[in-house]
């Protein structure tokens, strides 16, 4: 006899997760949206103090990261939530939030990892299309939000498609929204948000909406991704505590809580990287369109590029990949014939466009 799933297992999409760590390290890697830049030398210094008290578990409050988080924000420590990484934080929303009966609403193409929560917990999923400029389009959204709505989620700036919405916008969105209805606004890219000015804008919109909730990361531009470190700042103290109920104690590891508390006080790295972030995307967008090929307008450290007609996406992917060069195809993030790629190294994002032009 076989093992027995639960019914839910056969529901449940897999992630997408990026290929290519076979291939070495003359690779140019800008499938995963991640920072080029490494840790700066306090925050490894930080992770080796932490890790010497490793034979312990780690404070199961968080106190320091959340304090540094509640310094910065303004956002009282108990309206902070923690997770190992914001995806940890957006599957216990699910849980905490979701059931059969109920109702989410996102757009379509978002992060890849919404399907999961509707698939895991039976709730109905409402995917509404992005608009002709791959916007989220947020009356459309509005206009699907019932008695049964329980979770919304707004990507801004989008996941895959790099398009946000002014935060005027996201702000006339909220007040179309019932108070019954969470909106996770997730800003894993915020920082890098010219849209939204800086990532203190959207913070104060709390303040007006308790069933508002900023998702955020140091996965991007604090370049800790492979820590896995997230945190969510909540209009309300009840959402924190139901997403640290379903669970468990320890989600943060003490080096992650070190790297992360010692990466929030080097904000003057963190203003290089999005200055030359910004600029190499730039560079990047101005060289792809010169291919004759239509790029999304970006508000973040990624871009999306619609393939021509004509050309085989998988046929592309491989290109690139002959090349060492691994982006993202949007037939796996929900739209065929599309590629997303991160803002890398200067030298990275040459080796990308020199491959593409190649390759298409
Ligand atoms: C929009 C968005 N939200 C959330 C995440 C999850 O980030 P992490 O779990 O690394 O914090 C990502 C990662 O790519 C993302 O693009």
């Amino acid at each position: 006899m076989a093992i027995e799933f639960a019914e839910r297992v056969r529901r449940i999409p897999s992630y997408p997760v990026a290929s290519g760590y076979d291939l070495g390290t003359d690779v140019a890697m800008l499938a995963s949206n991640e920072s080029p830049f490494g840790p700066v030398p306090e925050v490894f210094e930080a992770v080796q103090r932490a890790v010497l008290g490793a034979n312990r578990y780690p404070d199961p409050s968080y106190t320091p990261l959340r304090r540094a988080l509640a310094d910065r924000y303004g956002v009282p420590p108990e309206l902070i939530a923690l997770g190992n990484g914001s995806c940890d934080i957006l599957l216990a929303v699910g849980e905490a939030l979701l059931e059969p009966g109920a109702e989410v609403v996102y757009a379509w193409p978002a992060f890849s990892e919404y399907p999961h929560l509707a698939a895991a917990s039976g709730a109905r999923a409402i995917e509404v299309p992005l608009d002709s400029g791959e916007r989220h389009d947020l009356d459309a959204i509005a206009a699907e939000i019932t008695v049964a709505t329980r979770l919304v989620l707004i990507c801004n700036p989008n996941n895959p498609t790099s398009t946000s919405h002014s935060l005027e916008r996201i702000a006339a969105f909220l007040e179309q929204v019932p108070s019954h209805a969470c909106v996770i606004l997730d800003e894993a890219y915020c920082e890098f948000s010219l849209q939204l000015g800086d990532p203190y804008a959207s913070v104060e919109l709390l303040r007006r909406h308790p069933n508002l909730v900023l998702l955020r990361t140091f996965s991007k531009v604090y370049g800790l991704a492979a820590l896995r470190v997230g945190y969510a700042l909540c209009g309300d103290a009840a959402f924190r505590q139901a997403v640290d109920v379903v669970r468990q104690p320890f989600h943060l590891n003490v080096a992650a809580q070190a790297a992360a508390v010692e990466a929030l006080a080097h904000q003057d790295e963190v203003e290089r990287r999005v200055t030359d972030t910004l600029a190499a995307r730039l560079g990047l967008e101005r060289e792809v369109r010169e291919l004759g090929l239509w790029v999304a307008e970006s508000d973040a450290n990624f871009i999306w590029i619609r393939l021509p007609q004509e050309a085989d996406e998988a046929t592309v992917m491989t290109g690139l990949r002959e090349r060492g060069v691994l982006v993202r195809a949007g037939a796996s993030l929900g739209r065929e014939g599309a590629l997303r790629v991160t803002v890398g190294t200067t030298e990275d994002n040459r080796r990308f466009v020199t491959a593409l032009a190649e390759a298409i």
